[in-house]
C-alpha cells in the first residue's frame, strides 16, 4: 500500500518500486520511528489536535506492532516503500480509523530526520561504551608496565628510549579526543527535527517543544527547511568514526610490526590468530589487519555522504535517503573493530625482554650520552660529534654504547668517567625525563592519576 496513491492512475512501476524503496535498510530504525510516532500522538493529544481515546488506541497499536517486530512476528516482508509506511500501513490494519490520523501535522521529511537523528544518537552512545571499554583496557596495560623499556621510534627509526605505558599512554589520549568528539556532535546535534513537516512547517497548533522534550532533545530546531534537510551531525559522525579507524589503524600497524618475527615485541594470542592453508609454520595477524583494512571503508562512508550531500538544493531531496547504507555499515564496522581490538590487546602478550635489548642495541641512548658530556661542559654541538664518533666505533665493533670499554670512550673524550655509564643505561634515560608527559615512572604517575580521573568522571 502507498501512502500517496490518491492522484496516480497508475500502478508504480516494478523496477522503479524497488529503486525507490528503502524498507529494506531503513527498517533498522524501526524502534527510533515508533518512538518518535509515540511521542508525535502524545503532543498531538496534549495540544487537541488527537482525543486522548485517539492517542490511546494509536499507543496501544503502535506498541503491539514493536513488540511483535522484537518477537519476530512481524516481519518487513510486505513490499512496503519505508519503514513510515509499513508502520502506518500496520497501525491501520490493527486499529482502524484512529490509524488513519497518526501522520497529521507531520510529513515523512521530518520523520525521516528524527528517525535517523535518534538513531545516531543511540549509536553515538554505544560506541562512545566500547572506546570507555578500550580506555580502561589500555590503563591496564599502562599501569602494568611502567618499567617496561622499549625504543621510542621516530621515521620508524629507533629514537630515545621510552616504556610500553608510555607508548600505550599516547593512545590513550586519541581515543580520550575521539570520545570527546562524541559528546561534542551528540550536544550540537541534539535538538528535535520532528514538527517541522515537509519543510514549512504545519498549520496544527503543535508543541514542537513539548515534543522535543518527550524525546529527551534539548530543544526543538529552529528553522523548518533546515530540519528537514540537515545531515551535518551525521557527516560530523562519520568523520569522528574515520579518526577512530584512523587511531585503530596505526595501532594495528604497530601491533602487525612489533608480532613480526623480526621484532617479537609481542606476540598476539592464538585465539586472535589466524593459520595459512599451505604454511605450517604461520600464524597471521588478521584482525588487526582488517581493522587497519576497514578503515578504508570507513573513511568511503564519510566522502560518500560529503558528496551526495554537495549539490543539493533546499529542503528535502530523495538523494538524502543515500544517507543510510554506508553510514550503517560504519556505524557497525566501527563498534566491531572497537570491540575485537580491545579483546585482541587484552590478550597480547607483551616481550618486555626483547623491548629493552631492541631499545639497548639501538643507541636510543646516544642523546644521554650527549648529555653527559654537556653536563661535564662541553658544548652541545662538540658533545653530538664525540658520540656520533663513539656509535660509529660500536657499528665497527658491532656492540652497544654499554658494552664499550672505559678506555675506548676515553679514546673519543678524555672527559668520560665510570659514572656515563650508569646515566646512559635504559632506566637512567627514562627516569631523567621528568617533563610532563615524558616516559619517566614519575611522569607517568601523574599521568595515569589523570587518566583514572578521567574514567571516573567521563
Ligand atoms: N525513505 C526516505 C528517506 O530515507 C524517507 C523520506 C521520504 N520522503 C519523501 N518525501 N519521499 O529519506
Amino acid at each position: 500500500m502507498k501512502l500517496w496513491g490518491g492522484r496516480f492512475t497508475k500502478e508504480i512501476n516494478e523496477l522503479v518500486n524497488h529503486f525507490n524503496a528503502s524498507l529494506p535498510f531503513d527498517c533498522r530504525f524501526y524502534a527510533q520511528d515508533i518512538r518518535g510516532s509515540i511521542a508525535h500522538v502524545t503532543m498531538l493529544a496534549k495540544s487537541g489536535i488527537l482525543t486522548n481515546d485517539e492517542r490511546d488506541q494509536i499507543i496501544s497499536g503502535l506498541t503491539g506492532i514493536l513488540s511483535d517486530i522484537n518477537s519476530g512476528t512481524l516481519k518487513f516482508d510486505d513490499g512496503s516503500e519505508d519503514i513510515h509506511s509499513f508502520v502506518e500501513a500496520h497501525l491501520i490494519e490493527r486499529i482502524g480509523e484512529a490509524g488513519k490520523k497518526l501522520h497529521t501535522g507531520r510529513s515523512r521529511n521530518d520523520q525521516v530526520a528524527l528517525d535517523m537523528k535518534l538513531y545516531t544518537r543511540d549509536e553515538i552512545d554505544e560506541t562512545d561504551g566500547l572506546l570507555k571499554t578500550l580506555l580502561e583496557e589500555l590503563l591496564t596495560i599502562m599501569k602494568a608496565n611502567l618499567d617496561t623499556f622499549m625504543p621510542g621510534f621516530t621515521h620508524l627509526q629507533k629514537a630515545q628510549p621510552i616504556t610500553l605505558a608510555h607508548h600505550f599512554g599516547a593512545y590513550f589520549e586519541m581515543f580520550r579526543r575521539d570520545r570527546s568528539r562524541l559528546a561534542d556532535i551528540r550536544r550540537r546535534m541534539n535538538t528535535c527535527p520532528l514538527g517541522a513537516g515537509a519543510l514549512a512547517g504545519t498549520t496544527y497548533p503543535l508543541d514542537r517543544e513539548y515534543t522535543a522534550s518527550l524525546l529527551e532533545f534539548d530543544c526543538a530546531t529552529v528553522n523548518s527547511m533546515d530540519s528537514v534537510s540537515d545531515r551535518d551531525y551525521l557527516i560530523e559522525y562519520l568523520d569522528a568514526l574515520s579518526i577512530i579507524m584512523m587511531h585503530l589503524s596505526r595501532f594495528c600497524e604497530e601491533i602487525i610490526t612489533w608480532n613480526t618475527n623480526e621484532y617479537q615485541f609481542v606476540e598476539i594470542d592464538d585465539s586472535y590468530s589466524t593459520g595459512s592453508s599451505i604454511m605450517p609454520q604461520k600464524k597471521n595477524p588478521d584482525i588487526a589487519e582488517l581493522i587497519r583494512g576497514k578503515t578504508g571503508r570507513v573513511y568511503g562512508a564519510l566522502v560518500s555522504l560529503l558528496t551526495t550531500m554537495k549539490g543539493l538544493p533546499l529542503a528535502y531531496n530523495k538523494d538524502m535517503q543515500e544517507d543510510k547504507e554506508m553510514a550503517f555499515d560504519a556505524f557497525d564496522t566501527v563498534k566491531g573493530c572497537i570491540g575485537l581490538f580491545t579483546g585482541m590487546i587484552a590478550s597480547m602478550t607483551f616481550r618486555k625482554d626483547r623491548m629493552e635489548a631492541s631499545a639497548k642495541n639501538g643507541f636510543t641512548n646516544a642523546t644521554d650520552a650527549a648529555d653527559y658530556l654537556v653536563n661535564h661542559g662541553v658544548a652541545f654541538r662538540d658533545a653530538h660529534g664525540i658520540v656520533g664518533q663513539l656509535v660509529l666505533l660500536c657499528i665497527d665493533k658491532n656492540c652497544s654504547l654499554d658494552e664499550l670499554s672505559l678506555d675506548a670512550y676515553r679514546s673519543i673524550s678524555p672527559v668520560f668517567d665510570e659514572d656515563i655509564y650508569d646515566a646512559i643505561s635504559m632506566k637512567t634515560c627514562v627516569e631523567k625525563r621528568l617533563t610532563k608527559g615524558a616516559p619517566s615512572r614519575t611522569s607517568m604517575e601523574a599521568q595515569i592519576a589523570f587518566c583514572e580521573k578521567y574514567l571516573l568522571e567521563n
